[in-house]
């Protein structure tokens, strides 16, 4: 068997087995999803966001990059935020890191990246922000791991550097933004941070007239 066909295969069974623990599972999905959160995490493969969170199908809205990046240019980004936000009126907007995180380790290199190299600039402009921390801590993977950490953190205010979440939090008063980190060798979710609505930001980012 090639190894793809096993995907389908395992699918089958899978379907097959939610049917019978509820019969009424996958019709119930069919018509709406009205998930409660959205999920901004690393396409790393070792951090499945409903797993990880013993969340079903209907439950997370969900994006994933490398590095869990909030990158205000990024169309696809901000398209799944104004759906989740505007559309299913998502409570809460969790950006997820994690420990070990290969695209943070990429962008602390000196390595040349091709296409990447674009992608990367945007975590080494976090770097440049807390250079003097990070430069601090001698051991390089405590150096990544406290830069994964402050990763999340920046993400999570670029979120609210956003027109779209700051006129959900003037209008509707929600969502709460959550930075959290994974620990990949315990498989625990760490609590970064956290901005309620309505929170002052820098002034120069804020709108006036939403
Ligand atoms: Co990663």
């Amino acid at each position: 068997m090639k190894a793809y066909e096993k995907l389908l295969l395992e699918n089958k069974a899978w379907a097959q087995e939610m049917t019978e623990s509820d019969p009424d599972f996958f019709k119930r999905l069919t018509n709406i999803q009205k998930p409660d959160f959205l999920w901004i995490g690393c396409s790393d493969s070792r951090v499945p966001a409903d797993q990880i969170t013993g969340t079903q199908p209907g439950e997370i809205f969900v994006q994933r990059n490398i590095a869990n990046m909030v990158v205000h240019t990024d169309l696809n980004l901000l398209s799944v935020l104004e759906y989740a936000v505007l559309h299913l009126e998502v409570k809460h907007v969790i950006v997820c890191g994690h420990y070990g995180c290969g695209g943070i380790k990429a962008a602390l290199s000196h390595h040349n990246m091709g296409i990447l190299n674009k992608w990367l600039r945007n975590i080494k402009d976090v770097y440049r922000l807390h250079q003097e921390e990070l430069e601090n801590i001698p051991e390089e993977d405590k150096r990544v791991d406290r830069m994964v950490e402050l990763n999340v953190e920046e993400q999570v205010m670029n979120l609210a550097k956003t027109s779209i979440i700051q006129a959900a939090w003037k209008h509707h008063h929600r969502p709460t933004l959550h930075g959290w980190v994974y620990g990949l060798n315990n498989g625990i979710l760490k609590t970064i941070s956290r901005i309620e609505p309505g929170t002052r930001l820098d002034h120069i980012y804020e709108y006036d007239d939403l």
